[in-house]
């Protein structure tokens, strides 16, 4: 079961042209491709005739021609040819879904077409926003999506399996606080004069002791913006930003689900300081690539432990799982057609 009256992120823009770029997204399988105009299309992968996938045929000028029987569909998924006959039956239709293309990425909403609405699209302006330098990246993960939003609603593990990068034993020390906006849960840690962990040794240039902080905004499906920083232990917040020395970013963390046990996990990481710097931007990347690595390996493991089963309840609650639960039960509630306030 998955949402789908949703705007999902079906792809990096930049991955998008003129090739037949075939994805599972929710359960669906489609494909992608540009017009000769630039439009970006997601649309079925099965031909209505006897059902060929389309990525299996061609994008022949505007137009995707099946790779069995030639029938040629245009980009609102009409079939506009059939080899051999000029009577073209109504039921000659691939179904196109809606797109929008923003912040460098192609949307698409795989539920009912006439709710989709674009100033619903989530924002992600960061990462096109000149202000700040984003370091982004994608990885696969052959696990159920919650699980990915579990491990970002509880940052606690970074102790355990960030040690090389971006935990230390005081992030899993530090107590969090979560709270509910209008549909989305808000989990907040204050990591105060702590060491600093390798990454904001190399990445932000701390070397003495800092506070830093993690705030979590999650919203369903699959959206995470993690508001991170750190400044000099015991230097509020402002006094640190006037002196040019607090060093914020923002983990834009946006998954979508492939399967029942597989995720697209696009991701970026915008910093609003040093933002000229090339090599930080590469550093960055390859870090975090590096730590998102390690997520994979647990959460794949995870997976692979629960099989097929669709754990919903698990027989343990932390402290720590506040944040992961509440998300949890957003979803559930949005699966249910209600509101998470109606649910209480
Ligand atoms: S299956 Fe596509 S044209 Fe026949
Ligand atoms: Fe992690």
């Amino acid at each position: 079961m998955f949402l789908k009256d949703v705007w999902q992120v079906a792809a990096f823009a930049k991955e998008v042209g003129r090739e037949i770029l075939p994805r599972t997204l929710a359960g669906e399988a489609v494909i992608l491709y540009r017009t000769s105009a630039g439009a970006p299309v997601v649309m079925l992968d099965a031909c209505p005739h006897r059902f060929l996938p389309l990525s299996m045929g061609k994008l022949s000028g505007d137009v995707v021609q099946c790779g069995y029987h030639g029938l040629c569909f245009d980009h609102r998924g009409d079939c506009v040819k059939i080899p051999g006959q000029d009577r073209i039956p109504s039921t000659a239709k691939v179904t196109v879904f809606p797109v929008v293309e923003r912040y460098g990425f192609i949307w698409v909403w795989l539920g009912d077409a006439t709710k989709a609405d674009e100033s619903k699209v989530p924002d992600f302006h960061w990462m096109t926003n000149p202000e700040w330098a984003v370091s982004e990246g994608y990885h696969h993960i052959d696990a159920h999506y919650q699980l990915i939003n579990d491990n970002l609603l509880d940052l606690s593990h970074e102790t355990f399996v960030h040690p090389h990068t971006i935990g230390n034993h005081a992030v899993a020390e530090s107590p969090l606080t979560v709270s509910e906006g209008e549909g989305t849960v808000i989990a907040h840690r204050d990591i105060l004069n702590c060491e600093p962990p390798p990454f904001y040794v190399q990445a932000a240039g701390f070397s003495t002791r800092i506070d830093r902080w993690h705030t979590t905004i999650f919203t369903p499906p699959g959206f995470l913006v993690i508001k991170n920083g750190s400044v000099p232990a015991g230097m509020p917040k402002e006094e640190a930003r006037a002196k040019g020395i607090a060093r914020e970013r923002r983990v834009l963390n946006l998954i979508t689900p492939e399967t029942e046990t597989s995720s697209h996990y696009f991701w970026g990481i915008a910093r609003g300081y040093d933002i000229e710097n090339v090599g930080l931007t590469d550093y960055i990347r390859s870090e975090v690539a590096r730590t998102f690595d390690e997520d994979k390996l647990v959460l794949e493991a995870q997976q692979r432990k629960l099989g097929d089963h669709k754990i919903t309840h698990f027989p343990i609650t932390l402290r720590a799982d506040a944040g992961a639960v509440r998300g949890r039960r957003l979803i559930e509630s949005m699966l249910r057609g209600v509101s998470a306030t109606a649910a209480e």
